[in-house]
């Protein structure tokens, strides 16, 4: 348990955001699935992505790390060996859902683990594809849940329409259908996160995309020996966004934040609710764009999130709740029935955390109406072991009339270890 205090004299300065989860996770995965050397810069030294690292050691790939600098040295699909261990993906859905389907198209058995989240996370939006082209998966109430036994083989390539629109499902089956016999395509409600696409393509795969359908050709090789620079990752940064626009007298830089465009809907609702925000060293160059992002204290007003958007917030959703809060108006989130099955259910665990604090926050079925604005006042908070709602805490405490107090804040070490420096660095005011 930790104690936070609220700031008064606001957050001023600079910080580096750590690099992006999605993409490190994916430049060790497609780095061991290609045949030559990738280095990674600025790769996230969280726990989720050293779960990644350590699965794919254990399945023979050869990994160095100096500091948040890595070298994966790949062998090719054929160079991933049989473990001898069980793989223990720790919290990371990531690992968990893209690691299955890079499991199934190989001629080997393994036992996938993960802790007490991730084995109430659901499994089957993969492994029912991925058994209907032919892999051999075993798990808790039919292939849901872990543990999940995966014998690999031969692939048929699948169309698949998801129900949900999810980065995860999509790319566990691409990632299964680059190694299977035919063309594997994939079509989602809405667009999800991109970084898988744009990844393999750097690694030299073919990748095709319609709207909301990709397809990838089955029998192709990733090529290594690239140079990949992980951007910041903007949801990691949505909290000191936040904090910026609800602190008063604040004023917060940001570097090096990843723009891509299915990842940004939180600054579309930054701009609609009236944050003042300005971009400067914006790259837009392929693969990953980025830019410096400078926010100060914002009157806000209240707005719906909804639609196409959530896919591409889906993680802020609970740093949004806490600035609605903070915002004239009713704000509503509908359309967000995933936050249901994330590291714990988002919808009770934001509800509750936020209403302990004085928050007029109700939940509803797919969502949550706040209306703005309260006061807020410290109180004993609980991240329940999720890195976003201890986040959400910790930048909430800093507006509280009082002293809050956050168990398990540990779990913020899954995306952003350096969360608590940051935030000490902002309320010295350091440049
Ligand atoms: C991720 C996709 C999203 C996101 C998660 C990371 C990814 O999950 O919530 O934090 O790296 O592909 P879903 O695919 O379940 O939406």
């Amino acid at each position: 348990m930790i104690k936070l205090s609220n700031v008064a004299s606001g957050l001023n300065g600079t910080i580096k955001i750590p690099g992006d989860k999605s993409i490190s996770h994916r430049s060790v995965m497609f780095g061991a699935m290609a045949k030559g050397k990738t280095t990674v810069e600025n790769f996230l030294l969280g726990e989720d992505c050293l779960s990644t690292i350590d699965c794919f050691t254990k399945l023979g790939v050869t990994i160095e790390k100096n500091g948040s600098n890595i070298t994966v040295y790949g062998n090719g699909l054929e160079g991933l060996t049989e473990p001898t261990d069980i793989l223990d993906v720790g919290n990371s859905g990531t690992t968990a859902r893209l690691i299955i389907g890079i499991l199934s198209g190989l001629p080997f058995h393994s036992v996938l683990i993960g802790d007490e989240s991730i084995a109430k996370r659901p499994m089957k939006r993969v492994t029912g594809p991925l058994k209907e082209m032919g892999a051999r998966i075993q798990g808790n109430q039919d292939g849901n849940f872990t543990p999940i036994s995966i014998q690999g083989g031969h692939l048929r390539a699948i169309d698949f329409v998801s129900p949900v629109a999810s980065a995860q499902v999509k790319s566990a089956i691409l990632l299964a259908g680059i190694q299977g016999i035919g063309t594997t395509t994939v079509k989602e409600p809405y667009k999800s996160r991109d970084h898988t696409e744009r990844m393999l393509r750097a690694f030299g795969v073919r990748v095709e995309e319609d709207e909301f359908t990709v397809s990838v050709q089955g029998g192709q090789e990733l090529k290594a020996n690239l140079h990949i620079i992980v951007p910041g990752d903007i949801s990691s940064a949505a909290f000191y966004l936040v904090a910026g626009a609800i602190v008063p007298n604040s004023k917060i830089t940001l570097e090096r934040v990843g723009l891509n465009p299915t990842r940004t809907g939180i600054l579309d609702v930054l701009k609609k609710m009236g944050a003042t925000m300005s971009f400067s060293n914006v790259e837009e160059e392929a693969p990953e764009p980025f830019a410096d992002i400078t926010i100060e204290t914002s009157t806000l007003n209240g707005t719906e999130v909804s639609g196409d958007i959530i896919p591409r917030l889906i993680d802020e959703i609970p740093i949004i709740a806490l600035m609605a809060t903070q915002a004239e108006g009713t704000t509503v989130i509908k359309d967000a029935e995933e936050l249901k099955v994330k590291e714990t259910n988002r919808i009770d665990t934001v509800v509750n955390e936020l209403r302990k604090m004085g928050a007029d926050i109700e939940a509803t079925d797919d969502g949550m109406v706040i209306k703005g604005k309260s006061m807020l006042t410290g109180t004993n908070l609980n991240s329940y072991g999720d890195h976003r709602i201890g986040m959400m805490g910790a930048i909430a405490s800093l507006i509280a009339n009082g002293e809050t107090s956050l168990e398990n804040a540990e779990a913020i070490n899954v995306s952003y270890p350096n969360f608590f420096e940051h935030m000490e660095e902002l309320k010295k005011g350091k440049e």
